[in-house]
């Protein structure tokens, strides 16, 4: 079995060999500037983590790891737009240094670069690959939809969260893994059951991205802290919050939604967080679905000593600082 960092190796070197189109620059230059900003490409490794846990070797499962990876790049340049975020990767982000034109363009030719990647795969596997990614990808549309517009609403229920979560993350870290699996062969029932682990484990990291934040190290977390709350996302933190607080501190929640001082906004919510000690029930949600996720993986008809690296990737992606 590889190891998660051999897997990322193998994923830079396959990312650093991709050729794009010269021409025209501001279409191609963005595509480059994501994809060769790093970050943990936990995605492609889970679908080549996936593929080896039925067959030693991973050459034809790669490009499956870069569609998939391709495809994240993508939504992150749109999602950028659509929270008006001003940092990626610890970087400018793509709408802010081209345009949001372009960044909707250069998002736009991804998916398509993301297609070119799985119509390399074997034609045996290729049907079921792209039922899976196409499934994925309509699933993130629609919770990025959800997820908008909660952003606008008064009440949104835990369930209603965890569901919109589910669809705009969740089901791309399942998907990931499902594909690895259908491109290495595996039974249709393997398959699910990984698709399994990888939606709890999805929810549980979409639950950790919003604790991170609100509390995340703005230095290792390379995203603007806070954001969340300057726009006014109903994430599990804030839904608890509103369930617990005081008649006055409810008051002054609700002054906040319409707060145009960034600055205060995310220190008298922050504060609020603080008081009824939401990090620790929101840590507490995480691990739910952190263990159901373990669970998932134990009931996989693989090998104990093949789960190993699975298991350690899974640790240590629930343990992250970024
Ligand atoms: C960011 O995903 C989007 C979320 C689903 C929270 P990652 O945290 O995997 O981002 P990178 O690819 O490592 O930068
Ligand atoms: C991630 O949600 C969902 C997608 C990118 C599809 P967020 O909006 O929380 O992701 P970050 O925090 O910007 O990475
Ligand atoms: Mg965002
Ligand atoms: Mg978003
Ligand atoms: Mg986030």
């Amino acid at each position: 079995m590889y190891t998660p960092t051999q897997l990322q190796e193998v994923i830079e070197n396959a990312i650093q060999h991709i050729q794009y189109p010269k021409q025209p620059a501001k279409l191609y230059e963005p595509i480059s500037y994501i994809m060769s900003l790093g970050g943990k490409r936990i995605r492609p490794a889970l679908v080549l983590m996936a593929a080896n846990l039925f067959k030693t070797e991973i050459e034809t499962a790669i490009p499956a790891a870069l569609a998939i990876e391709t495809f994240h790049n993508f939504t992150l340049i749109h999602d950028d737009i659509m929270d008006n975020a001003p940092l990626r990767r610890g970087k400018q982000t793509v709408h802010e240094k081209w345009g949001v034109n372009n960044a909707i363009l250069s998002g736009d030719v991804m998916m398509v670069e993301s297609n070119k990647h799985l119509s390399k795969l074997h034609q045996e596997v290729l049907k079921d690959a792209l039922d899976t990614f196409n499934t994925t990808a309509q699933g993130v549309c629609e919770g990025q939809q959800l997820d908008m517009e909660f952003e606008e609403r008064e009440v949104v229920h835990i369930d209603e969260y965890i569901n919109m979560i589910r669809l705009k993350t969740a089901v791309l870290i399942g998907g990931a893994m499902k594909l690895g699996a259908q491109v290495a062969g595996a039974t249709a029932e393997d398959a699910n059951q990984l698709y399994k682990f990888g939606e709890n484990l999805g929810i549980a990291f979409q639950l950790q991205d919003d604790i991170l934040d609100v509390y995340g190290d703005p230095e290792k977390f390379g995203k603007q802290i806070g954001g969340d709350i300057i726009a006014n996302k109903k994430t599990l933190m804030l839904l608890k919050l509103k369930e617990l607080v005081n008649e006055n501190h409810l008051a002054e929640l609700e002054l906040q939604s319409s707060n145009s001082n960034q600055h205060e906004k995310i220190r008298n919510i922050t504060a609020l967080y603080d008081t009824y000690d939401i990090r620790t029930l929101a840590d507490a949600e995480m691990r739910k679905y952190s263990d159901q996720a373990f669970e998932a993986l134990k009931n996989l008809a693989v090998d104990e000593d093949r789960k190993a690296q699975l298991n350690l990737l899974a640790n240590q992606l629930m343990n992250r600082e970024y």
